[in-house]
């Protein structure tokens, strides 16, 4: 469906354009003062001193042609020069009908499809999933069902972290603890075992035993490396325990990832760019681009007019190791010759942000990336505690994701304790939905650069702006939807004109629902949905604390109610499932 704001738009900007103006100056926006009018046009202010006329001479041409179009109730000028609208209820009541009878509830797909490859989570195999990782889910999670939601053809990729140190020093690690396993025996021809020689219990233990000996002993940090150096480069028992080590890390991964509602298409990882390093390095080198410094080979990246150091986007090291830039660009040819896509987008820490810029730049300057493809960093900010320093269990460490949403889900049980109706089994299910509507919301509603306190009793209160709010209201209007469920089967819902000011305001809230979801999309930005359906589930509540919907005796009255609160339903749940969540049934 075209968007409400087009519809005025295009109607306002064919009467400047008619009256000898220019189109742009016709353009509508919502009102600033909802209490004088719906919609309001600026454009006789700015037309007023391109044409050098009085802006109110400009208003009243364009206001005089107006007049004969019928779907506006109020056309009136203020001064200096404003343009305000109020809409006929007919016309309002016809535009929410029609969302009403869209299963899309009036968002259009996309004529042009674009191939987007959404790359976030970035978990790291071995290390159990911390809150770091929280944001990356969440974030991309919500990105990737937006764009798809609008017809885009995406993919998520989680993109693990599988190929660097990290496996290297668990590799010598279970070396030290079980040097005599086949693995580590270079003359061993046989076959390795099927069964992995440790579990993730052991695994999520034996990393941080490894990073910390490493970190203190120069020794153990060279056998790491040298690990990390013999795995890249093939050696079979190494290979073969790096394969165990992701087998256990995946699955363990796959089920954490679920509780989050987040699901990726692809589960593939830096060491999966490995097959196209040697192809790409020889591009670049037969094009020149790149130069030796300090032993490593490197491509410099400055530009002209930087106001910062861009450093030199390094190939190799000068051991000839590969890095996290050089898996990055690979995975971007091998992104391109795969999935031809028109945009990827990283949701990453925005601490990285330097990183990527390197890498973007060499894409481009390489003409590894042409120039249809879109490269967007969406770097978040931090999950703070409330002492302003980023998130950490009570001990001071790092807090496990796993921890964390249990934490949010038992302080949401102990919430419902007071209703005494439900099963345990229900209890169960309802704090597993609302603690995470808690949790995403609670992260989502920010501006995504921006940094954020984690505060457990303020996201998972049941009001304000939190997602317990909004569920909260779906399962209202769920409630009443069931104790009308003998009118809604004997008789068709019709919309009928508002009654009251609050009724109105309901089903204009509603006719933005398009603008928003695309909104988010062009901005990534998630937290238009949140502030949405915030602002939604706000004004059905008012407009429920005015009426008896259940008790109306005239039936025309009730009828159109409960279609009207259908589709408000319809659009909170859609905007919750664009977020990654949905509502319980009861709670
Ligand atoms: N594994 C990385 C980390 O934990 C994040 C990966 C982000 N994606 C990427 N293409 N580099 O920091």
């Amino acid at each position: 469906m075209k968007k409400m704001i087009d519809i005025l738009t295009e109607i306002v900007q064919d009467k400047f354009e008619l009256m000898g103006y220019d189109r742009e100056y016709g353009r509508v926006t919502e009102s600033d003062r909802p209490d004088i009018c719906q919609f309001q046009c600026n454009g006789a202010l700015s037309a007023a001193k391109k044409y050098r006329k009085a802006p109110m001479q400009i208003a009243n041409s364009v206001v005089e042609e107006l007049k004969n179009i019928d779907i506006f109730e109020v056309v009136h000028i203020v001064k200096p020069g404003f343009i305000n609208f109020i809409l006929k209820d007919g016309f309002i009541v016809d535009y929410v009908s029609k969302m009403g009878n869209d299963e899309r509830l009036g968002c259009t797909e996309a004529s042009n499809p674009l191939t987007i490859i959404v790359d976030y989570g970035g978990a790291n195999v071995a290390k159990p999933l911390h809150v770091g990782h929280l944001r990356a889910a969440i974030i991309g999670e919500s990105i990737k069902r937006i764009s798809g939601f609008l017809g885009h053809k995406v993919i998520g990729d989680v993109h693990l972290g599988d190929w660097g140190l990290q496996i290297g020093m668990v590799i010598s690690e279970l070396g030290r603890r079980k040097g005599d396993l086949p693995y580590f025996d270079e003359n061993y021809y046989g076959e390795y075992p099927e069964k992995a020689p440790f579990t993730i219990d052991e695994l999520e233990e034996i990393y941080p035993a490894a990073s910390r000996l490493a970190k203190s002993n120069e020794e153990a940090m060279e056998e790491a490396r040298k690990a990390t150096f013999e795995l890249q480069n093939g050696r079979k028992g190494y290979i073969a325990l790096w394969k165990h080590i992701l087998a256990v890390s995946i699955k363990d991964l796959k089920r954490n990832y679920s509780e989050l509602n987040v699901e990726f298409d692809l589960w593939k990882g830096e060491s999966d760019s490995q097959k196209y390093i040697d192809e790409m390095v020889n591009y670049l080198k037969d094009n020149n681009f790149t130069y030796e410094s300090e032993g490593a080979t490197v491509i410099d990246v400055s530009k002209e007019g930087d106001n910062y150091t861009v450093p030199p986007f390094i190939l190799f090291k000068s051991d000839g190791a590969t890095l996290y830039s050089t898996t990055d660009l690979a995975t971007i040819w091998e992104r391109i010759k795969k999935y031809d896509p028109d945009q990827i987008i990283y949701v990453v820490d925005k601490r990285q942000e330097i990183h990527f810029e390197q890498v973007f730049r060499c894409a481009v300057k390489t003409n590894i990336a042409s120039e249809k493809l879109k490269l967007n960093f969406i770097g978040f900010g931090t999950m703070n505690g409330k002492d302003g320093k980023p998130f950490k269990t009570r001990e001071g460490g790092v807090m496990r994701l796993q921890d964390l949403i249990k934490m949010i889900k038992d302080n949401v049980r102990t919430k419902l304790k007071d209703n005494k109706s439900l099963s345990e089994s229900e209890a169960e299910e309802i704090s597993r939905k609302v603690g995470l509507a808690a949790l995403k919301y609670g992260d989502l509603s920010n501006q995504i650069t921006k940094d954020y306190v984690f505060d457990i009793d303020r996201f998972s209160s049941f009001e304000g702006k939190t997602g317990p709010y909004i569920l909260y209201t779906v399962v209202r209007i769920k409630s009443i939807l069931v104790k009308c469920k003998e009118q809604i089967n004997k008789y068709e819902l019709r919309l009928a004109k508002p009654c009251s000011v609050i009724e109105r305001n309901l089903m204009l809230t509603l006719t933005a629902f398009n603008e928003t979801v695309e909104g988010a999309f062009q901005d990534t930005a998630p937290n238009r949905i949140c502030e949405y359906i915030y602002d939604l589930a706000n004004t059905f509540n008012k407009f429920y604390q005015d009426n008896i919907i259940a008790k109306e005796e005239d039936l025309e009255k009730q009828l159109s109610w409960l279609k009207l609160i259908t589709i408000t339903k319809d659009t909170l749940e859609m905007g919750l499932q664009l977020l990654g969540l949905e509502a319980p049934d009861k709670m």
